[in-house]
């Protein structure tokens, strides 16, 4: 009997083909999340499962999968499950690093434009027919080139939106836990520094950080307050990194001067002011949404799975998890 494979969401057809080849693909491809029970009962059906980021892997679903060999999830972030758990019980957890990184970097630049320039709101009141000629104050917005870069949590990401800012000659700054190799801060022409500095001294704030207890809520009122109120907060890691609430109000009260966010606190729910403000941008995660970019994810997934499920200890398996041994 081939392995079940359960796939939770909707899912590239190139990866489908490859998973279909080979298991007994159960897939979801309805475009509604499963139900808690319906992911327990995956866990306890299938041999392997690959899942979202909206998918709450946690005790109560990974207890349930007693054949259960790998939770491949369909993304480069894994806070939606219990990895300890997971590792407890034997079950492997791979995610998607190295296929998404220039995507996501190339939407953090579009972000990065677009909220200086203000092209939503131009786009918005061109549409609406509101444009009655050039005027010398019309959505003027701020320089892009020459400023400074501050990027918070320089993994594959976050070096590859630096890697970036030198076609416009911006300073960068960066923070993270670890200073980089002194080859690799020369190669991004980029300044370590600590959070508060890079808070003051940013012209552009972008965070490239995974959730974690350390990060949630990194972006509080304390540090907008940091900042310079012409400075613009872009967002493309995980929700919880930044407080919305305190963002909110620092945009309503023109503290700075703009933000970003491809994703938010209680996505997909937008929090209260969101939608009233002119300085916001707010868009659907779509970080690493190109054709070509989810569907190396997800081969890569199909990939972590065959390797699962042939006795192979899997490609891509989460961070740390090779320093933490597997517990069978
Ligand atoms: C990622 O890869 O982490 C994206 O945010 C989708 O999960």
């Amino acid at each position: 009997m081939k392995p079940t494979v359960a796939v939770t969401h909707i899912f590239p057809e190139p990866a489908l083909e490859v998973l279909r080849s080979r298991f007994d693909v159960r897939y979801n491809g309805s475009g509604d999340s499963l139900s808690p029970a319906e992911l327990i009962q995956r866990a306890e059906s299938s041999q392997a499962m690959i899942t979202y980021l909206t998918d709450k892997m946690d005790a109560g679903v990974i207890d349930r999968g007693a054949d259960l060999k790998i939770i491949a999830n369909y993304g480069a972030g894994y806070n939606n499950i219990d990895v300890p758990r997971a590792h407890a019980k034997g079950i492997w957890v791979s995610n998607t690093p190295g296929v998404l990184h220039e995507t996501t970097a190339d939407l953090t630049w579009a972000m990065i434009l677009g909220t200086a320039r203000q092209i939503v709101p131009a786009d918005r009141y061109t549409r609406e027919g509101q444009f009655h000629g050039w005027q010398a104050k019309l959505f003027l917005g701020n320089d892009v080139f020459g400023k400074t870069l501050g990027v918070i949590g320089c993994g594959e990401i976050g070096r590859a939106v630096a890697r970036r800012a030198a076609g416009f000659k911006m300073s960068v700054l960066y923070h993270q836990r670890h200073r980089l190799p002194t080859a690799e801060e020369k190669n991004l022409n980029a300044e370590f520094v600590t959070l508060p500095e890079l808070l003051k001294r940013s012209d552009f704030v972008t965070l490239h950080v995974p959730l974690t207890d350390a990060t949630r809520h990194l972006i509080g009122q304390e540090q907008i307050e940091m900042m310079k109120p012409t400075a613009i907060l872009i967002h493309t890691a995980r929700g919880k990194v930044v407080d919305d609430e305190a963002l909110v109000t620092a945009l309503q009260n023109r503290r700075i001067a703009g933000a970003a966010l491809d994703v938010f606190e209680n996505e997909p729910a937008l929090s209260a002011g969101m939608t009233a403000l002119d300085n916001l941008m707010i868009l659907p995660h779509i970080g690493s949404a190109s054709v070509e970019t989810r569907d190396r994810m997800a081969l890569l997934v199909a990939d972590n799975v065959i390797d699962a499920l042939a006795g192979k200890t899997p490609r891509s398996l989460v961070p740390g998890w090779a320093a933490s041994r597997r517990g069978q």
